[in-house]
């Protein structure tokens, strides 16, 4: 059969995997362990820390839509950052954008503080110091794009070439798209990762990670860590997020639709200072967007005018959007960066990144427009009043 698209792949991802029974939908394995067939005679599974059916069959999915060689299931996002970490011994260096999800950003940096290993922050747009960063001959560099929450994008193949020019390995969080967007690994990247608890499942009841690796080798060794660590993920939130996972491209598309109308909305509207989004022309690296991803996904951030004031009063109106952290799920969420996913940064650290305390930050949902609109509209121009 001929390479299949990403919408197949992802919907027959574990489908009529049954050989005993024949289910079609794969099963939900809860059991912690698993019977020997005798003395040392290990089955593929023998305890779920270690491996679990339905985490195999989602680990699988990931790694079928990313493209690699093997696909690692965490119990959240973070973990699978964390998990990138322990490649690194005290005397190497990470590379980490300026301005990448605060609670990342609050791990890299607390563990530097505590000798783990060498940080350096960089603006990795800015060429003069990324070219520095590499100088220094680091072990791996993080990227994270289109970035959160400020929708900046790096050139993955570009930062790529550079970095194993330098011997560093190359982590993507490719969190705001998701595989059916961008494909890092396609691109140059070593080891791609997510928070599954966004996109990937979809639903917002479930907190997860995964990470793909290019090469077997990469992967087994996170493996081994994950199992060492005890960062794997549940079976049942492998299961929901299998199960999410089957109608990512069909969410995608409504999403961005949804997300396209929303810019130009907010783009035109005399309460808004800035919008920040792949999509709209105007975006610095709209050209980029076009080129790296398959779509400008629905994450976006603006300025509103009036400062904090203006934003209390827009989320004491919204009637449809939530008032809420995370983003990825079919409904729509709005939130404060500055005071909710980012407040792990301090304040110095967020002015850098251009986290400004009048930017608020849309995860577009798959309600009918009209009615997003709608609920914009009230409610940005009550924030004028
Ligand atoms: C881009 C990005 N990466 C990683 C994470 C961490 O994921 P989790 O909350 O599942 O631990 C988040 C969470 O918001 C995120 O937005």
């Amino acid at each position: 059969m001929s390479e299949k698209k990403i919408a197949t792949t992802a919907v027959r991802a574990g489908i009529n995997s049954d050989q005993h029974h024949g289910a079609v939908v794969p099963a939900l394995h809860l059991s912690s362990t698993y019977a020997l067939k005798g003395f040392n005679e290990k089955r593929q599974f023998d305890y779920s820390r270690t491996g679990n059916p339905t985490r195999a069959t989602f680990a699988q999915a990931i790694a079928d839509l990313e493209q690699g060689a093997l696909g690692i299931v965490t119990s959240t996002g973070m973990s699978a950052v964390h998990l990138i970490c322990q490649l690194l011994s005290t005397e190497d260096t990470i590379v980490i954008p300026h301005d990448c999800y605060g609670g990342s950003f609050r791990l890299f940096t607390h563990l530097a503080k505590r000798g783990q290993f060498n940080l350096l922050v960089v603006d990795q747009n800015d060429q003069q110091a990324l070219s520095q960063a590499l100088a220094t001959k680091p072990k791996l560099v993080l990227v994270e794009t289109p970035s959160n929450p400020l929708l900046r994008l790096v050139d993955i193949a570009a930062i790529a070439e550079q970095a194993h020019q330098a011997g560093a390995l190359v982590a993507v969080d490719n969190t705001f798209l998701s595989p059916v967007l961008q494909q890092p690994l396609l691109l140059g990247a070593d080891i791609v990762f997510h928070s599954t608890t966004k996109y990937i499942n979809g639903h917002s009841d479930v907190v997860g990670g995964v990470l793909v690796t290019k090469e077997q080798s990469l992967g087994e060794e996170l493996a081994w860590w994950a199992n060492c660590i005890g960062i794997t993920g549940s079976a049942f939130d492998s299961y929901l997020a299998l199960r999410g996972l089957k109608t990512l491209p069909i969410r995608m598309k409504q999403h961005q639709i949804n997300a396209d109308a929303v810019a130009k909305f907010l783009q035109q509207h005399s309460a808004v200072e800035q919008v920040y989004f792949p999509g709209l022309a105007e975006h610095p690296q709209h050209a980029l967007a076009k080129t790296q991803q398959c779509d400008f996904g629905a994450m976006m951030s603006f300025e509103i005018k009036g400062g904090v004031d203006a934003v209390k009063v827009l989320f004491d109106k919204v009637e449809l959007f939530t008032l809420a952290q995370s983003l990825g799920g079919v409904e729509s969420l709005i939130s404060h960066p500055s005071t909710m996913t980012h407040a792990g940064m301090e304040i110095e650290a967020q002015l850098e990144a251009g986290i400004t305390q009048s930017l608020v930050r849309l995860s577009v949902g798959i309600e009918d427009i009209e009615d997003i609109l709608a609920d914009l509209s009230q409610a940005l121009e009550a924030s004028q009043q």
